[in-house]
């Protein structure tokens, strides 16, 4: 299975085929006012080296696709920005400028500061680089004189997390795309704001906004058609799909479709309404002198150095905020909604338990008292509505307990009873609704070209726990979530069978970033969501279409054989 992985091995390298000379031909031909391909003798045998006339040469390697073995060329980590360390921390990415000599992008670059990463380092190791340089993209192509369509990814990882890295391109490319991975600023280095020049907000939107750039000036070079960009995204990088279809900030032209994996803007952690506050907060407890001076506290930040900003950030949560200087977020998500004209078609969904990783955290903090209250109510409250949002009249609270419990149940307030329950409430607050929102407005505007999903395959990886212990919870993951990112970008090996959704995944991403209309050989017709709640595809061993997209929203509940509860259920009645 190693030909899945990111291909740094030795076994991609050594099989891989020169990019060779009928190539080159073919090239020069169709694109010669713009593209020098050049081939060095002195390389080695799997080594490709593309000149970009207005930027400078890059030295790339050959991997091959997931299970046809194709020759994919790869450039890892092509800095598309100046590094943003010292006084350009906080501040607008500047392009990066012209480099002479082949730059060498055979291996991935560092990914953007990330504390547990950074930890890692020896103290001669975090001297010997800048490690604030991060804002790279890395290209996947398998020719460089075609016109494909461009996939171009946003990771997730809460916006404090994440790396290229992590999205081989093996899957994707088994199919006729330019696939592009971006980085950008995480954490406080690209999401604290002041609003005021020194921090001036959504740096880290900024960052993506100008790798899109930099895939218009540059992609063609790739094989890749400039004029059919596809954004998509997972988790936190589907908050940033969506916020970039809204926000006045973006340009015409940047981009022509999305895709949101399970997240979107309208999510309670899509939007920081309280920024400076938030910045106050956290200088406070990073031992600032003055918070109230807002000149003071942007010197705080802007002289830390970069790990012990990470150091006192590292248990806040960071998010695009309202009200930045670079107009990216100018009013909340749901007014530039409504303001907003541009149309774009979309596809999204959810995974079918998209919701356990955040059940996980709060057991994992209160599981104890949980397990032996009588009166679990009060946490299905906070998980219903919505971890902070306000429900003064008790409404929307009132309303999801009719919905999931029983009189009975809601009586004896037994968490394992209701355990299922509270499985679809956290997915539907976090994940579910907010996603299903963007795509019914979505919808509205465009009801032809707006693809609903739901992920429902059980394989047999999970991303449940991200490494972490799960032995100790009462649940399984179910269908995790980022468990569909498993077929999409190879980083597990897969048996057979889930090979075979890799393939469907793989089908449907590229179809949509294709034809603008996801579909798969051998399966269902895929409908557009031409109604409030659907039709929508659950995406399984064998697809099928349903029409309600509000039943996705209790499915666990609903689910019959109990299989997210893991024994010894009701142990404690
Ligand atoms: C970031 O993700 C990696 C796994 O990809 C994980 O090992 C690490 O703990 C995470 N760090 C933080 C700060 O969440
Ligand atoms: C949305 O736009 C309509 C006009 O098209 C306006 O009447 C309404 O107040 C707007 N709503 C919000 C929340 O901005
Ligand atoms: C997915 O397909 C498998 C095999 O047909 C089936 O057992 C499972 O119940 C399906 N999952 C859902 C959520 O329908």
């Amino acid at each position: 299975m190693c030909s899945n992985c990111d291909c740094n091995s030795s076994r991609c390298r050594s099989n891989a085929k020169m990019f060779g000379g009928i190539g080159c031909v073919l090239v020069l031909v169709t694109v010669i006012a713009v593209l020098v391909v050049t081939m060095t003798d002195a390389l080695g045998a799997d080594d490709i080296v593309v000149t970009i006339p207005e930027l400078g040469s890059l030295l790339g390697s050959v991997g091959k696709s997931g299970w046809s073995g194709k020759d994919i060329y790869q450039f890892r980590g092509i800095h598309f920005a100046e590094s943003p360390s010292g006084e350009r921390r906080f501040k607008p990415p500047v392009p990066r400028s012209p480099w002479s000599g082949v730059k060498d992008v055979r291996e991935n670059d560092i990914t953007c500061p990330v504390i547990t990463f950074m930890q890692a380092l020896t103290p001669e190791q975090l001297e010997e680089r800048d490690w604030e340089d991060c804002l790279h993209l890395s290209v996947y192509t398998k020719d460089f004189s075609a016109n494909l369509p461009v996939m171009f990814y946003i990771h997730g990882g809460g916006f404090t997390n994440g790396s290229a890295r992590d999205h081989p391109p093996g899957y994707l490319l088994e199919n006729d795309v330019v696939l592009v991975v971006t980085q950008y600023r995480l954490g406080a280095l690209g999401f604290l704001a002041t609003n005021t020049d020194a921090i001036s907000g959504n740096v880290g939107i900024l960052d993506v906004l100008l790798a899109l750039e930099w895939v218009q000036n540059n992609i063609r070079h790739f094989g890749g058609d400039p004029s059919r960009v596809t954004i998509f995204g997972q988790s936190a990088g589907a908050g940033i799909v969506s916020l970039l279809t809204m926000s006045p900030a973006v340009r015409d032209g940047l981009f022509h479709q999305v895709l949101i994996q399970s997240g979107s803007v309208f999510s309670q952690w899509g939007c920081e309404r309280h920024p400076v506050l938030r910045a106050r907060t956290i200088a406070q407890q990073g031992g600032c002198s003055d918070v109230n001076d807002l000149d003071t506290v942007n010197k705080f930040f802007m002289d830390l150095p970069v790990m012990k900003l990470l150091e006192i950030t590292e248990f806040s949560s960071f998010r695009p905020t309202l009200g930045d200087l670079n107009g990216v977020v100018p009013e909340t998500p749901k007014k530039l909604w409504n303001k907003s004209t541009k149309i774009y078609p979309a596809m999204g969904g959810v995974t079918k338990h998209d919701g356990t990783f955040q059940l996980a955290n709060i057991y994992n903090v209160i599981g104890p008292q949980l397990e032996t209250s009588n009166d679990a109510i009060q946490m299905i409250e906070d998980i219903s509505i919505g971890l902070g949002i306000n429900d003064d009249t008790g409404y929307i609270s009132v309303m999801s307990m009719h919905m999931f419990f029983t009189q009975e149940e809601l009586e004896r307030g037994n968490f394992r009873e209701m355990l299922p329950a509270i499985v679809d409430m956290s997915s539907n607050v976090v994940i579910k609704s907010p996603t299903f929102r963007f795509l019914q407005l979505n919808s509205l505007r465009n009801p032809q070209k707006t693809f609903l999903y739901t992920f429902d395959y059980a394989g047999e990886p999970t991303r449940f726990g991200y490494g972490h212990p799960t032995d100790h919870l009462p649940f399984n993951g179910g269908v995790h979530h980022s468990d569909d990112n498993i077929y999409i970008f190879p980083t597990i090996p897969l048996n057979a069978k889930d090979i075979e959704i890799a393939k469907k995944m793989s089908s449907l991403w590229t179809s949509f970033a294709t034809t603008g209309i996801p579909r798969v050989e051998g399966e269902v017709d895929w409908p557009p969501m031409t109604r409030k709640t659907g039709p929508y595809l659950h995406i399984n061993e064998t697809c099928s279409v349903s029409d309600d997209f509000m039943k996705e929203f209790t499915v666990t509940k609903d689910d019959e054989s109990n299989s997210i509860v893991r024994p010894p259920a009701i142990s404690k009645l």
